[in-house]
Formats: structure tokens, C-alpha cells, sequence
């Protein structure tokens, strides 16, 4: 059951968007995927229209798994077939725990690691902020694709990852796929900076894959705040133009196909 992992030390690059997506994608191809939400804020279920779950029942935390008060299923939800997302809150507190004793440490590996009988693949989401909670689930991941944003601000991210990575002590080599998302055609800085990030890391991350980036459409927020996931298979409504559709989805898929899970 291999852990996958998308961060970034920078917010609103599409993280949450392109680990959504990867997990819905292989759902539809048959596996049984969970996303860890670690990110207090849990926007994984905004994309997927279900952040009703969240707010229902918003005295459900990851952290009572520890302490065994909740059980597994009592903090995850079906968002779409074969598709499970689990929820988290307070994480800060939960870190702050992590931090003072080891033991809890352990027991939440524990916890992860026995998802293994239920789930084929599970993708963590990770907010842009560092926490003790970040570093214990960074470590327990087979792969970590870094997500970067093709701007100023988004290589900043990148080298400000790397620098975290470092500090922290978590094995570089877990990095397996940086992933630049907001590329224009035609549009010089975007491309610039794609070029700039591909001499870092070829320096920083050298056995890393750069994945062809994902192109910067408008239309994956409209569907967003519709609850829409891309890979829904329902035709889109009037507003939406279906092409546009089929080729964010043709694109995604031909990237998705250069990121081995296993
Ligand atoms: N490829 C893309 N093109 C255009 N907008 C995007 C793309 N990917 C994500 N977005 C939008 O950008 C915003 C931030 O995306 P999100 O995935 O939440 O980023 P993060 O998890 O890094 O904070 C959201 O409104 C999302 O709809
Ligand atoms: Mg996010």
C-alpha cells in the first residue's frame, strides 16, 4: 500500500486539486484509494462537494483515533466510489502531542500503517504550514510529489521545501516527482520559471521526474465551487463547455500516466 504524498511550503498551488484528482483517477480505474486530509482546513472536500461531511460532524478529530475514542470509519467518508476521504482537525494540538511524547508517535504509524488491509493507495494532503504532524507523515510516505507553482512566489515555495526538508531531516530521495502547475501556452513567464525550476532541481532533487506541467484553467475553480470533481463521468452542465473538459481531463490523464504509484 504505498503512502503518496503532495506538498509544498507554499499555499494555492494546486495541491489539494492535483492529489484530488490523481486519487479520483485511479478510483475510476478500479482501486480503492483513501485521502488523508492534514490540513486543518480540509479543502479535499470542498473539491469533491462533500464539505458537509466536515462541518456535520466538526467534533470528529484525527487525533481521537490515537487515543482510540474513533475508530477508522467514524472519521472517514465515501466521496466517490472507491473513494475514501478521512478528515482532520486541530492538527496543532495533535503536533503538539506528537512533539512531547513518543509514543504517540508510534501508535499513529501504527494506525496508518494498518489502513493497509482496507486501501490500495493513500495520498495525503498537507497544508502549506510545517508541523510535527507534517514531518511523522512526510517520513511514512513512499513518494512525495512537490508541487510548484509556475511563478515567482511558487519557486520560492520550492527552495523554501527543500530548505524544510533539510532542516527537518526527511530523506530527499522521497521526493519522487515535482509537479509545476500554471502553465500558459505562449505566455513567457510561466515558461521562464518552468525553466528555472527545472535547473533547481536538476541541482536539488536530482532524481526527481519534472512531470509535464499542468496547464492553468479557469474552469477546474468553476467546477470546484460546484463540487465537481473533473473525473466525475456526468456530462457537465450548459455553462460548462464539455470540450474544454475533455481536454483539462486528457491532460491530466496523460500526466497522471507519468507518476508511477508503486
Ligand atoms: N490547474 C489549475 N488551473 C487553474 N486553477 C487551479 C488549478 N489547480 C488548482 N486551481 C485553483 O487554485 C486554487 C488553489 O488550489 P488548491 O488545490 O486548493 O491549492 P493548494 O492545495 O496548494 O492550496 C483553487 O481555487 C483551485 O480551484
Ligand atoms: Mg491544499
Amino acid at each position: 500500500m504505498p503512502i503518496i504524498s503532495a506538498f509544498c511550503k507554499k499555499g494555492g498551488v494546486g495541491k489539494t486539486t492535483f492529489l484530488g484528482y490523481l486519487a479520483h483517477y485511479h478510483a475510476t480505474q478500479g482501486k480503492t484509494v483513501l485521502v488523508i486530509s492534514a490540513d486543518d482546513q480540509n479543502s479535499i472536500f470542498k473539491i469533491f462537494g462533500v464539505d458537509n461531511f466536515v462541518n456535520d460532524r466538526d467534533d470528529d478529530f484525527f487525533e481521537h483515533l490515537l487515543v482510540g475514542e474513533k475508530q477508522p470509519q467514524d472519521i472517514t467518508f465515501e466521496a466517490r466510489i472507491n473513494m475514501y476521504l478521512m478528515k482532520t482537525l486541530n492538527t496543532d494540538r495533535l503536533s503538539l502531542n506528537l512533539t512531547l511524547k513518543r509514543s504517540e508517535e508510534k501508535h499513529l504509524r501504527q494506525i496508518i500503517e494498518s489502513f493497509n488491509q482496507y486501501f490500495d493507495y493513500i495520498f495525503i494532503d498537507f497544508p502549506p504550514s510545517s508541523s510535527r504532524l507534517s514531518e511523522i507523515l512526510l517520513d511514512i510516505s513512499q513518494s512525495i510529489l512537490i508541487v510548484v507553482g509556475l511563478d515567482t512566489l511558487g519557486l520560492q515555495g520550492f527552495s523554501n521545501t527543500i530548505q524544510y526538508f533539510v532542516d527537518t531531516d526527511i530523506d530527499l530521495a522521497k521526493i519522487k516527482y515535482v509537479v509545476p502547475v500554471g502553465y500558459i501556452k505562449g505566455r513567457r513567464a510561466p515558461i521562464k520559471c518552468l525553466k528555472d525550476l527545472k535547473d533547481q532541481a536538476k541541482m536539488l532533487t536530482p532524481n526527481a521526474i519534472i512531470t509535464t506541467p499542468v496547464k492553468d484553467k479557469a474552469e477546474i475553480k468553476n467546477i470546484q465551487t460546484e463540487g465537481i470533481s473533473i473525473f466525475d463521468n456526468q456530462p457537465m452542465k450548459d455553462r460548462f463547455h464539455q470540450k474544454n473538459f475533455d481536454e483539462i481531463k486528457k491532460d491530466l490523464i496523460s500526466i497522471f500516466k507519468e507518476i508511477n504509484l508503486d
